[in-house]
């Protein structure tokens, strides 16, 4: 880890990380999914361990080893997450929540219980697409318990209207969540690769510039942001 202190600062913290990207099956061998490696998910997971917070990783098709003295659960759909999102993070409450994974934003309204078989005469299925439930936003809006600290994560790109930033700041309110890491796509960021760069905004107006560098770095980044803004019982 890139801390030059090892700092036990969420000790007697819990927290719940997301990670990966989710898959909704069209058939028994077929999916939609997305190219979320789960890195910086795990990044946090390992990160918040090693800072002494009682970690649960929730983790949706990713490769990676489970990392030590996190408790790993496993999901493939948005709809899965969904439910371990919220199970994890109410029973027992957790202090903080980070949404890393990538959910896929549409399932596919039925899933053939067989293989789609091609036709003869070339002509191609249609799939219709429902939208999957905004985990982020219902963990917002429905706390585990009072302080409970919310963060998601947004990779933007930015359009001919409107900055990263502002895509941003719209994002953190739509959402409804304390703080929003914002990756930006395009140079040298987010998926897949190693390093991340981002801005971290706050709902309390708050912008933090988190220079290139590890998805560790970003993620004790992170924890610094949360810790001060975990409201602690008695
Ligand atoms: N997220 C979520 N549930 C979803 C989709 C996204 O909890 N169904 C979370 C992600 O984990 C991330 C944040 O919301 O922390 C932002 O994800 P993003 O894909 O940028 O947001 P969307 O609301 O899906 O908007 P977009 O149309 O830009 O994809
Ligand atoms: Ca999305």
């Amino acid at each position: 880890l890139e801390r030059g202190t090892a700092a036990a600062d969420l000790t007697g913290l819990r927290v719940v990380v997301s990670a990966g990207g989710t898959r909704e099956p069209l058939d028994p061998v077929r999916f939609l999914g997305n190219r979320s490696s789960g890195r910086q998910g795990y990044a946090l997971a390992r990160t918040a361990a090693a800072r002494g917070a009682h970690v649960t990783l929730v983790t949706a098709n990713s490769g990676l080893p489970d990392p030590t003295g996190v408790i790993v659960v496993r999901v493939g759909t948005t709809a899965e997450l969904r439910d371990a999102m919220l199970a994890a993070t109410r029973d027992p409450a957790a202090d903080a929540v980070v949404m890393a994974a990538a959910p896929a934003d549409f399932r596919p309204v039925g899933t053939s219980s067989y293989k789609i078989k091609k036709a003869d005469d070339g002509s191609a299925p249609t799939i219709v697409l429902a939208q999957n439930p905004d985990i982020l936003h219902e963990l917002a809006a429905t706390r585990g318990k009072p302080g409970q600290v919310v963060v998601g994560f947004a990779a933007e790109t930015g359009d001919a209207d409107r900055s990263v930033l502002e895509l941003g700041r719209a994002k953190l309110a739509r959402k409804g969540c304390d703080l929003l890491a914002v990756n930006y796509v395009g140079e040298g960021g987010a998926f897949e690769g190693t390093e991340n760069s981002a801005v971290v905004l706050g709902s309390d107006g708050s912008s933090t510039e988190v220079p290139r560098g590890s998805k560790e770095k970003l993620a004790n980044v992170l924890w610094d942001l949360v810790l001060p803004r975990i409201k602690r019982e008695g």
